[in-house]
């Protein structure tokens, strides 16, 4: 299963690689080459997931829970609720005659993004899938927490259930062969850490642990923009996307090919940032010397999402808010400008289909 799992990573890797080195003709590509990312060597290790709290048992990360990536996903009980919620009967889907099953809301597993109850449900249900979104967290006025029926339906099937395709990114240990973390800890960006543990040597130690590199940040932060479905339109954002860092020059150059010049893996800033710096001005002029940017402006953000779910404009210049149509109400961020337009369709050709 863990194979599987770190199989389809390796292959989405390098999807993503062989996307990116299409624009060689332009510029040289300084995305390693597929026999060296860090998912290919794990993949070369039998290892099963052992859990957070025995790699923190010899590695001690104080600052690492205050991570957005360890908040990710929260066990119910983190969360004061109004009252004790027991059995409900969830409905698999929303159509008359789904499958229903009666679940203990108390036992649900925990909490996506401080808002989605994700339960498991039990095989014998027969159910489609294993992992559903069963409650929608609501906060009260006074501070506690209620909580509501998912909304993907109306009328009286009150609890419909909705398939939990988050978990690859959100929490992606669940259904990833027993590991016993549900949020984004160490295995979530290393790899499973069996043979690491078992290791008896520094030198094996460190033969069977991988160092991560934007690789595996891609992996979940997918930098490419996307086509929008229903208009055709070339969009500045696929969502969850380091939007656009394919095309900066930062990228480009290869210069700085990595996320991790930037963003530390393991700790928040003092404003509670996986920056490296507190101000992320003085991260820049490490390299662009008297320069003092207006990082707010160059890394515009998605007006569309009310959620935060897109991140931050991560071209450096080299898509302007200026080529973007910016609707806030209906739209995602609609690249208009012809040479921009270009850059992409030349870079990643599936989008100029
Ligand atoms: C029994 C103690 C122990 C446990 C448990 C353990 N490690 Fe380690 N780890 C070590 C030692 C010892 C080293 C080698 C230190 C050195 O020589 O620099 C190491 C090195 C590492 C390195 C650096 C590898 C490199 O190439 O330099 C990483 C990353 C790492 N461990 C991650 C983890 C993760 C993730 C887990 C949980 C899955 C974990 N460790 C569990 C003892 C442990
Ligand atoms: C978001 C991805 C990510 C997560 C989650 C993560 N690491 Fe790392 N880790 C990295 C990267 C990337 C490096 C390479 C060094 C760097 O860039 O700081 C690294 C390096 C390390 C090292 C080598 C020395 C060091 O401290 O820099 C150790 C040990 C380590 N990680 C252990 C852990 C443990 C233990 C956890 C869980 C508590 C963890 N990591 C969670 C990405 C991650
Ligand atoms: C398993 C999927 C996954 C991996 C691997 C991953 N991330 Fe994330 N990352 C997420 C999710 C999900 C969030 C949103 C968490 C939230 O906002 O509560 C996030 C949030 C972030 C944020 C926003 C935090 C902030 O400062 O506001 C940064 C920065 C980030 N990740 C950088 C990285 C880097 C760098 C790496 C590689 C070392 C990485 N991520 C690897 C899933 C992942
Ligand atoms: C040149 C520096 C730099 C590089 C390289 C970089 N980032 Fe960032 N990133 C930033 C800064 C600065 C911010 C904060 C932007 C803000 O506050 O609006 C940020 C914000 C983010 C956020 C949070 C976005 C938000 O809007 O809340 C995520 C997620 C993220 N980066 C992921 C990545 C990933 C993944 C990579 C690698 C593909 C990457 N970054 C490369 C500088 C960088
Ligand atoms: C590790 C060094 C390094 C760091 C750190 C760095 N840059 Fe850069 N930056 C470069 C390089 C190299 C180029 C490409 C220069 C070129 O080709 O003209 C570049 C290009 C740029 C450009 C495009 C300039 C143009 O002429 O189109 C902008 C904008 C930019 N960086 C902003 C930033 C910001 C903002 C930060 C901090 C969040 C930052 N950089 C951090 C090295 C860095
Ligand atoms: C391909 C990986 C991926 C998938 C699948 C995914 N997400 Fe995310 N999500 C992310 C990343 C990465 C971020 C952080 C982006 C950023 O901060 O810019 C994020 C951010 C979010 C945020 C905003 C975080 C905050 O702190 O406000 C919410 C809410 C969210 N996701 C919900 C969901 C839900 C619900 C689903 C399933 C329907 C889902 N995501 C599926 C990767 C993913």
């Amino acid at each position: 299963m863990n194979r599987l799992r770190i199989m389809v990573l390796s292959l989405i890797v390098l999807v993503t690689i062989m996307l990116v080195a299409g624009c060689s003709t332009q510029q040289p590509t300084p995305t390693p080459s597929t026999q060296t990312t860090p998912a290919t060597q794990v993949a070369n290790v039998t290892a099963t997931y052992v859990g957070e709290k025995t790699c923190q048992g010899c590695h001690q990360k104080t600052n690492y829970d205050k991570t957005p990536h360890y908040q990710s996903f929260k066990p119910l009980s983190a969360y004061k609720l109004d009252k004790t919620y027991g059995s409900i009967t969830v409905y698999d889907g929303a159509a008359d005659n789904a499958k229903s099953t009666t679940i203990d809301l108390s036992k649900a597993l925990g909490v996506e993004m401080d808002t989605y109850v994700v339960a498991e449900i039990p095989k014998t249900a027969g159910f489609a899938k294993q992992f559903y979104r069963v409650g929608k967290l609501v906060k009260n006025p006074d501070g506690t927490y209620k909580i509501d029926s998912p909304g993907l339906v109306t009328g009286t099937q009150n609890w419909s259930a909705g398939d939990y395709s988050c978990a690859k990114c959100h929490s992606p240990g669940m259904g990833g062969g027993g590991t016993p973390d549900y949020t984004i800890t160490c295995e979530g960006c290393h790899g499973p850490g069996s043979a690491h543990v078992a290791a008896t040597t520094n030198e094996q130690k460190k033969a069977t642990m991988v160092s991560p590199t934007s690789e595996i940040c891609l992996t979940c932060h997918k930098s490419d923009p996307t086509k929008d479905p229903k208009s055709g339109a070339i969009i500045a954002t696929n969502h969850y996307g380091t939007r656009d860092y394919t095309f900066s020059k930062h990228n480009t150059t290869g210069m700085i090919n990595s996320c991790l010049t930037c963003h530390g893996p393991h700790g928040t800033n003092a404003t509670g940032r996986l920056l490296r710096k507190d101000n992320p001005n003085d991260i820049c002029v490490t390299c662009h010397a008297g320069k003092n940017y207006d990082v707010k402006t160059i890394m515009w953000d998605n007006k569309s999402d009310p959620h935060g779910h897109m991140t931050a404009d991560h071209s450096f210049t080299a898509v302007p808010e200026s080529a973007t149509k910016v609707n806030p109400t209906t739209k995602n961020v609609e690249i208009v400008d012809p040479t921009v337009l270009d850059m992409i369709k030349k870079a990643l050709p599936d989008l100029a289909k």
